[in-house]
């Protein structure tokens, strides 16, 4: 544990993102901004980590219970320092660091050098291209921080400077509560700005620093949804090329979305507008078509998931060859060169090798045996309204197109079903199993024909 405590301020309405949701729940890469601004500080190790919420402020604690985070209550959202200000008692260690729950990509490192920083003041500028809306550091002859402008408030001059704040700061705690003791609400939004301590420290001579992150959208805010889609394409353009430094052959890196945590072994390849969520690992030399959806699924070596798929809670062995349009749901587990063609839905079944179901099925709650072959349109009738049953078909079965299986059932190793059949009791091994009405024949038979009047 480090001595240190992170403040994290997520009070604001967010009144920019015209939602009744709080700001800091709208989701980057498939989850809260607030998630990822506690994960960041999580990694420091600190003493306590403290949420300043406020707006819509039993949202954001029920979504937390089951944490060991302090929440504290800003009644009225009065600014950023009045904010911090909330905290204050729970501040006890030598410094703290305040983080922005809009603020949601910066990343560990930039954080540990700000708070590895000795200055008495540290605070995380950045340069930008457009520093249009944010605050603006103001540099004296000395060439250290002077002060902090908002936007509302800096003439045109200082509207110039292209240095902005990043609104994190890390302060020795003493000093902190010094200066929020004397903050006032003289600016043109009439809030307790945090930014002032800038001004306090400068004109009280005490140390001030900055340090800058390596990336350059890591300081970026979300004010709005337009702020919030940009983020969420730079956030996923650095995972990309993350995975491309590492030899994932990616189509077009603009358009793939990893919302979670994605691992690929060698010769992976990923078309266009494939979804990764949770955690995925893709074996070697895996192809990823366009279009698909996988969530929390291994996908083993040598594998194919065609166009449009949807895999999720599965476990895909190698040398499959899996949709295009196929839903594997959770519980599926394959083995080697198991094939599933196109408007196939798995469920809760295991797949043993050289399986096949290539055409419009539905599997679930099963355990298919090694080389059957599940002809089109197989159902397995696995609820009967009220429970779910098992279909085990044993190694060789073959199954003709539009079969029943009315769970619970087994049919034995090696036996073929006829077509057409429902198959309702246990069929033996080795034999054909069949259930049809006889086929009738009416030679005299009249189509009906349309009368015109
Ligand atoms: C703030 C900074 C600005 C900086 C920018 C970086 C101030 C005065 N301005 O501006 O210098 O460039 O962030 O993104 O600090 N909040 C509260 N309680 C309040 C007000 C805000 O908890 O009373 C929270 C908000 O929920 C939000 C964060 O503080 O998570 C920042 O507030 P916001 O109003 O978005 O500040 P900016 O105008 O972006
Ligand atoms: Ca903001």
């Amino acid at each position: 544990m480090n001595n240190i405590d992170v403040v994290i301020l997520a009070a604001g309405k967010g009144t920019r993102m015209k939602s009744t949701q709080p700001k800091v729940m709208h989701q980057l890469a498939g989850k809260p901004l607030l998630d990822h601004v506690i994960d960041t500080a999580t990694t420091l190790k600190p003493k306590e980590i403290i949420i300043v919420v406020g707006h819509e402020e039993t949202t954001i604690r029920k979504h937390y219970a089951q944490t060991h985070l302090t929440f504290v209550s800003q009644k009225q959202q009065l600014g950023t320092g009045h904010a911090v200000s909330q905290a204050s008692k729970h501040l006890t260690s030598a410094k703290t660091l305040i983080l922005l729950g809009d603020v949601p990509c910066i990343r560990p490192d930039s954080i540990k050098s700000l708070t590895d920083c000795p200055a008495d003041v540290a605070v995380l500028t950045q340069i930008l291209e457009n520093p249009t809306g944010y605050g603006r550091i103001i540099r004296g002859d000395d060439g250290s921080p002077h002060m902090i402008v908002e936007e509302k408030d800096a003439d045109q001059k200082e509207k110039q400077t292209r240095e902005i704040n990043t609104g994190i700061f890390c302060v020795k705690t003493p000093l902190l509560k010094k200066f929020l003791e004397a903050l006032t609400n003289d600016n043109a939004n009439e809030e307790y700005y945090l930014t002032d301590i800038i001004k306090y420290a400068s004109n009280q001579r005490f140390s001030i620093d900055t340090v800058s992150p390596s990336l350059d959208f890591e300081a970026k805010g979300v004010n709005s949804k337009q702020q919030l889609a940009e983020l969420e394409r730079d956030y996923q353009l650095e995972s990309a090329s993350r995975l491309m430094k590492a030899g994932v052959t990616i189509l077009d890196p603009m358009r793939i979305d990893i919302r979670g945590t994605l691992t690929c072994d060698s010769d992976v390849s990923i078309d266009v507008g494939c979804i990764f969520e949770g955690n995925v690992r893709l074996g070697k030399n895996v192809s990823v078509e366009s279009n698909v959806i996988i969530r929390d699924s291994i996908v083993k070596d040598n594998s194919t998931i065609r166009a449009f798929s949807h895999v999720d809670g599965a476990s895909i062995g190698s040398f499959n060859d899996i949709g295009p349009y196929a839903r594997i749901r959770p519980g599926t587990e394959s083995q080697t060169r198991v094939k599933v063609g196109n408007f196939v839905e798995i469920k809760s079944a295991t797949l043993d090798s050289d399986a096949k179901a290539n055409h419009l099925s539905y599997i679930g709650d099963a355990t298919i045996g090694a080389s059957v072959n599940v002809g089109a349109g197989t159902i397995t009738c696995n609820y009967d309204g009220a429970r779910k049953h098992q279909t085990v078909i044993e190694d060789n079965v073959f199954i003709g197109s539009d079969t029943q299986l009315v769970a619970p059932v087994t049919v034995g190793a090696g036996s073929t079903i006829a077509a057409g059949s429902t198959i309702t009791k246990d069929v033996p091994s080795g034999g054909l199993a069949l259930s049809r009405t006889k086929q009738t024949f009416i030679a005299d038979w009249k189509r009906p024909t349309k009368t015109t009047k």
